[in-house]
């Protein structure tokens, strides 16, 4: 099954992301965190995506669908992918339709996850990562158990992202709701959206997208 978590900035994607691979044996494709990676590195497309991820904009069709391509050709693709904030424009979508029908597969769900736009500076102002495995946190609505020490791997060293503030937010909604929103319609014409109500707390979410990805399991589309 190859499932699409779709949202704007802060919509809780890669959280529940983390939560639903391990279950569905999908495996998670998060492209933001794949550019992170490439930044890091210092690779020439990590080099070009620098600027333009802390301007809030959208890294080019051409440059990220050349990085997904890559990615999926690998074998643990095979059974399943769980998208995290690919696609983000119908051009992406078009290309992703292409990449998968030569597999014979396509897009089996497209989970939105709504929540209202004044909600979601917060939830990005708040959040911090823990770097050796990714953990999501918020300093208000998710935090560690133990104060300092990530839950999942022990990991005591946090990190904040450069784009989460609360000026690029502005240009990142933005972008969301020009370039990405048009993949409602374009995935409600395929019968395969479905909505879940993402201002609901963590735990709520995760049970609201586990019956819709059960339902379609099931075939009760
Ligand atoms: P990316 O990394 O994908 O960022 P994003 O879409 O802006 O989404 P986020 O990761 O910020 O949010 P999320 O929905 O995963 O929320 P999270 O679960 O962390 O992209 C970054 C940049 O890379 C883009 O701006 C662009 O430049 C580039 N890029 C990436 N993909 C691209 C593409 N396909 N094409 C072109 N450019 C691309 O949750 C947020 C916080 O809220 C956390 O602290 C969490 O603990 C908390 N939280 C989560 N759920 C809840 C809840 N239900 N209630 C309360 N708090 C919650």
């Amino acid at each position: 099954m190859n499932v699409l978590l779709l949202g704007p900035p802060g919509a809780g994607k890669g959280t529940q992301a983390k939560r639903l691979e391990e279950t569905y044996g999908l495996v998670q494709l998060a492209t933001g965190d794949m550019l992170r990676a490439e930044v890091a590195d210092g690779s020439s497309l990590g080099v070009k995506a620098k600027a333009i991820m802390e301007a809030g904009s959208l890294v080019p069709d051409d440059l990220i669908i050349e990085m997904i391509s890559d990615r999926m050709a690998r074998p643990d693709c095979a059974t399943g992918v769980l998208f995290d904030g690919f696609p983000r424009t119908v051009a992406q979508a078009e290309a992703l339709e292409k990449m998968l029908r030569a597999k014979e597969q396509r897009i089996d769900l497209v989970i939105e996850m709504k929540v209202v736009d004044e909600s979601l500076v917060e939830r990005i102002v708040g959040r911090f990562t823990c770097p050796d495995c990714g953990a999501a946190y918020h300093d208000r609505f998710n935090q560690t158990k133990k104060e300092g020490v990530c839950d999942v791997c022990g990991g005591t060293e946090f990190h904040r992202r450069a784009d989460d503030n609360a000026e690029t937010m502005g240009k990142r909604l933005s972008a969301y709701h020009k370039q990405t929103q048009p993949l409602l319609p374009f995935y409600d014409e395929r019968g395969v959206l479905r909505s879940v109500d993402g201002m609901a707390a963590i735990d709520d979410v995760t049970r609201q997208i586990q019956a819709v990805m059960d339902a379609a399991q099931a075939g009760h589309f």
